[in-house]
C-alpha cells in the first residue's frame, strides 16, 4: 500500500463520520444507505435508515412488502423512483439470486436503480471488492490533488479519478478507503471556497494546497446562465383589501398564492390600462421600486404597481385577453389581517409585501 493512502487510511480509523451503516454493514444495510443517499444529505437520511429496517429488516421482507408500506416509510425522502427500482430490485435478488444480494460491481450494476457508482459503493463497503466508487466528493479530492486542468464533471474525468483511485486501492480495506475518500470530500475537502487544508491527512502532497490553489479545482464548466424574466406586478387594492391570485398547479410556485402579475415589464399608462381591462375601475396608480427574485433556474426581473380602484367585487374583465394574460388561475381580496396569518405570500413577492399590508 502507498503512503497516502496508508495516511488516509489512519486519518479514517480516527477521523471517520459514525454512521449507523458503518455499524453493521450488511449488503443490505449498505444498498438502503447507498440509495437513501444518492439524493439526500446523510444528516436528513438517519432517522428513515433506522425507521426503515426497524419494519423492513431484510430482503426478503422488502420483496414481499406491499406498496403503500414501502412508500410511507420514505415519505419526505421524495425521489420515490428510488424506493419503487428497490423494491424492484429485490424481488428479482428474491427470485433470481436465491434471496442473496449479489456481490461484484457488474451484477449489482444490472439491478434496477443501482448504477456505475452505487453499484462500485456497495460492492467495496459490503463484500470488499477492490473497485472505485468515484462521486463528486472523490472527484474534488482528485482534481486538487492532481491539478487536473480539465471540466472535472465530464466522463473523462470520472474514468481518470478512477484509475488514479484504483492504483492506490489498499487492497484489504477498499470499502474504508473509498468511504474515507467520501469523508474528506464531505468534511475535510470542501467545495465553495472553505477547504479545511490544514486538518487535511494529505496536505503534504496535494499539489493544488502546495501552490495555494485549492480554489480553482475542480474546473468545471460554466453554469448555463438563468434565464431573465421581465414581469410587472399589481398590488390591487381597494383600500381596505389587497386582489391576491392562485398560481396555476403546475410549473413554478406551484398552486402557491401570489400578487397577480404578468409577463414583461409594462409602463404605466400601461399597467393602469391592464388593470381597467381586468374589468377594475382604477382611481390611481403608483409605480413601486424594482425588486428582483432568483431561483435556481431563472430571475424574475419586476415592476410592480399599487393601483386603487373603487372595489374589488364584481370584476367583469373589458378584455378577455388581459384575464388569460394574468398568471393567476383564481382571484380574491384578502384583508390585511387575512395576509398575516391566513395566507403564505412566496417569498418571490416579499419586496411588495410591506406596501402591500401597509396600503391594504
Ligand atoms: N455518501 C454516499 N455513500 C456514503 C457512505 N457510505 N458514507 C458516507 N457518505 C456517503
Amino acid at each position: 500500500m502507498d503512503r497516502e493512502s496508508k495516511t488516509l487510511l489512519k486519518w479514517y480509523d480516527t477521523s471517520r463520520r459514525i454512521l449507523p451503516w458503518r455499524e453493521d454493514p450488511t449488503p443490505y444495510h449498505v444498498w438502503l444507505s447507498e440509495i437513501m443517499l444518492q439524493q439526500t444529505r446523510v444528516e436528513a437520511v438517519m432517522e428513515y435508515y433506522r425507521r426503515f429496517l426497524s419494519e423492513l429488516p431484510d430482503v426478503e421482507a422488502l420483496a414481499a412488502a406491499p406498496e403503500e408500506q414501502y412508500l410511507k416509510l420514505w415519505e419526505g425522502l421524495g425521489y420515490y423512483s428510488r424506493i419503487r427500482n428497490m423494491h424492484k430490485a429485490a424481488v428479482r435478488i428474491m427470485e433470481d439470486y436465491g434471496g442473496s444480494i449479489p456481490s461484484t460491481a457488474a451484477e449489482l450494476e444490472k439491478l434496477p436503480g443501482i448504477g456505475h457508482y452505487t453499484a462500485a459503493a456497495i460492492a467495496s463497503i459490503a463484500f470488499g471488492q477492490p473497485v472505485s466508487s468515484v462521486d463528486g466528493n472523490l472527484l474534488r479530492v482528485f482534481s486538487r490533488m492532481t491539478l487536473y486542468g480539465t471540466d472535472a464533471k465530464s466522463p473523462q474525468a470520472k474514468k481518470d479519478a478512477e484509475a488514479y483511485f484504483m492504483e492506490r486501492m489498499p487492497q484489504d480495506r477498499p470499502g474504508d478507503y473509498n468511504q474515507a475518500l467520501m469523508d474528506l470530500g464531505a468534511t475535510v475537502c470542501l467545495p465553495n471556497g472553505t477547504p479545511h487544508c490544514e486538518d487535511c491527512p494529505w496536505k503534504d502532497v496535494c499539489q493544488a494546497h502546495a501552490s495555494g490553489r485549492e480554489l480553482d479545482f475542480p474546473v468545471l464548466p460554466p453554469k448555463a446562465g438563468r434565464a431573465k424574466e421581465q414581469r410587472t406586478v399589481f398590488l390591487i387594492s381597494d383600500g381596505t383589501r389587497i386582489l391576491l391570485g392562485k398560481r396555476p398547479n403546475k410549473g413554478l410556485l406551484a398552486g402557491l398564492c401570489e400578487f397577480p402579475g404578468t409577463d414583461g415589464a409594462l409602463r404605466t399608462d400601461e399597467a393602469g390600462q391592464f388593470v381597467r381591462d381586468l374589468g377594475y375601475d382604477v382611481t390611481g396608480i403608483r409605480k413601486l421600486p424594482k425588486a428582483k427574485h432568483i431561483f435556481s433556474h431563472k430571475e424574475w426581473h419586476m415592476t410592480g404597481y399599487a393601483v386603487n380602484v373603487r372595489s374589488l367585487d364584481g370584476a367583469v374583465p373589458a378584455d378577455t385577453t388581459a384575464r388569460a394574460r394574468l398568471s393567476s388561475v383564481e382571484l380574491f381580496p384578502a384583508t390585511k389581517a387575512e395576509m398575516e396569518t391566513r395566507w403564505s405570500i412566496p417569498s418571490a413577492f416579499s419586496a411588495f409585501l410591506p406596501g402591500a399590508l401597509a396600503d391594504g
